[in-house]
């Protein structure tokens, strides 16, 4: 079933100049970017994108890094591409991400207040729409 969900790389992704690198794998994969940006997201923005985390420990960590410069927004189109791009992606930790996914293979793994793991992806049907409407007009 063709799907569309939002995915992001992170200002790590940017900052360290793995743009190229993680879009010539959602291509490869053969997903579609049906529409892309840059920008620095704002306290405000990050607030309804992760209203689930907000009062989690590590959240005003997870601001100070996600406010920390540019990052890439996209709409991404494919086959099951919801499930699909979040396989790609890799566990949420890059110690624990496996060999072959972009933070398995590409995300610092020491020790930072945040974890930087350089892409996001909704994880349902339902957050994916909730985040393409957040994120584009
Ligand atoms: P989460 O939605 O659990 O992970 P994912 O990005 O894989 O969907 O968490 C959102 C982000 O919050 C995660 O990418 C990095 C950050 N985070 C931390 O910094 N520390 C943590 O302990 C967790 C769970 C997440
Ligand atoms: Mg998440």
């Amino acid at each position: 079933m063709t799907e569309r969900t939002f995915m992001m790389i992170k200002p790590d992704g940017v900052q360290r100049a793995k743009v190229g690198e993680i879009i010539r794998r959602i291509e490869a994969k053969g997903y579609r970017i049906v529409a892309m940006k840059m920008l620095t997201p704002t306290p405000e923005l990050l607030a309804q994108h992760y209203a689930e985390h907000i009062d989690k420990p590590f959240y005003p960590d997870l601001v100070t890094y996600m406010t920390s410069g540019p990052v890439v927004a996209m709409i991404g189109e494919g086959d099951e591409i919801i499930a699909g791009w979040r396989n790609m992606m890799g566990a949420t930790d890059p110690t624990q991400a496996l060999p072959g996914t972009i933070r398995g293979d590409l995300a610092r793994a020491w020790d930072t207040a945040a974890i930087m793991n350089l892409v996001h992806g909704s994880d349902s049907e339902a957050a994916a729409k909730r985040e393409i409407a957040l994120w584009f007009d």
